[in-house]
């Protein structure tokens, strides 16, 4: 089967990588990975033409316009790549009978709600990215509405750290600089590892060399419990420092602060958690919890692995 794989470059896209390259998928499967380079998701015809080439039964979208911030100021490039871009993609795969594994954010909601997002909540972005997000979530489902055989998966997910730049990256950087550091500690979500993510989107998919009978989708896909970004925070120092790195941060003068208090151009929910419920359920009809070990282990002990991993490097 032929598989294409966008992003290849970005955290996730990397983490593909590492999975994809690896049997048992190499076996009767055609990967090729396209970054920036090989194909620019902001011009539809590069898009088209790529799809064409390669005619894909499976794409990966790992791609995304993910420059919050920026994306304030980029409104029209943000939506090109992050629902344009997708929608072309979903309009090929129910062409052709293809599988469409796409993901989306957190930032689709406003944060507002006391509790615990499911898939069906009301979205309200508050920024260009969760909007433009958000847009394409819509499309993909659109294009896919009266689809009989082409299947598609959303993940939604938070917080992504992998390899490349994330926030625990950061403040690793930070804390080895300064003595003090000041972290937003009234913004709750779950830290999801790249690796996990992309382990939990292959499996749902693919099965070898066949497509998986997959329920199409959006799906809200983070590891288990919550925290804050303080939260993370001080546990990413801990782990560090446990690990032997030489910090100039005591893991005890980390400050919390209110999110108020580190205004940015684009505004963040407060609340990104999200239900896994559904998530299980398909795992479970697809007979996938047993071949997914790690699928609900908590946050924390990936994200000690990974700093781990880091401080060893
Ligand atoms: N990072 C997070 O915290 C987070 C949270 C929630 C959801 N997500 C979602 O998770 C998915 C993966 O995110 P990530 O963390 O892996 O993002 P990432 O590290 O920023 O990677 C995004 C990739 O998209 C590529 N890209 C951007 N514009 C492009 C264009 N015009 N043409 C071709 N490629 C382009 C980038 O290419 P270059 O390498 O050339 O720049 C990069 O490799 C995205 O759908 C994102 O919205 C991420």
């Amino acid at each position: 089967m032929n598989i294409l794989v966008f992003g290849k470059d970005g955290q996730l896209g990397r983490a593909f990588q590492d999975q994809l390259l690896c049997a048992p998928f190499q076996n009767g499967n055609t990967i090729t990975f396209v970054g920036r380079n090989e194909c620019d998701l902001s011009n539809a015809e590069q898009l088209r033409d790529i799809l064409k080439v390669h005619s894909p039964k499976l794409i990966i979208n790992a791609a995304a316009y993910t420059a919050v911030d920026q994306a304030e100021s980029e409104a029209d490039l943000a939506l090109a790549i992050n629902a344009t871009a997708p929608e072309l993609m979903a309009q090929y795969a129910v062409a052709q009978g293809a599988t469409l594994l796409h993901f989306s954010t957190d930032y689709v909601f406003d944060g507002s709600k006391q509790g615990i997002y499911q898939e069906s909540d009301t979205c309200n972005p508050l920024g260009i990215y969760g909007k433009t997000k958000e847009a394409g979530e819509r499309a993909i489902t659109q294009a896919f509405a009266n689809s009989m055989d082409a299947r598609y998966a959303i993940l939604r997910t938070s917080w992504v750290y992998g390899e490349g730049a994330n926030f625990i990256r950061t403040i690793l950087r930070l804390a080895k600089e300064r003595p003090t550091l000041r972290v937003i500690a009234d913004q709750y979500g779950v830290p999801t590892s790249a690796n996990w993510l992309a382990e939990l989107g292959l499996q749902l998919v693919l099965d070898g060399t066949q497509l998986r009978p997959l329920t199409s989708g959006i799906y809200n896909a983070v590891p288990r419990g919550e925290t804050t970004w303080y939260g993370l925070a001080s546990l990413a120092v801990q782990a560090a420092v446990d690990s032997g790195a030489v910090l100039q941060v005591d893991p005890n003068a980390i400050t919390p602060i209110s999110a108020a208090e580190y205004p940015l151009p684009a505004p963040r929910p407060m609340n990104s958690r999200l239900s896994t419920q559904k998530l299980q359920f398909e795992l479970e009809r697809l007979g996938l919890v047993s071949k997914l070990p790690h699928w609900n282990t908590p946050w924390d002990e990936q994200v000690i692995a990974y700093v781990k991993r880091l401080t060893a490097s």
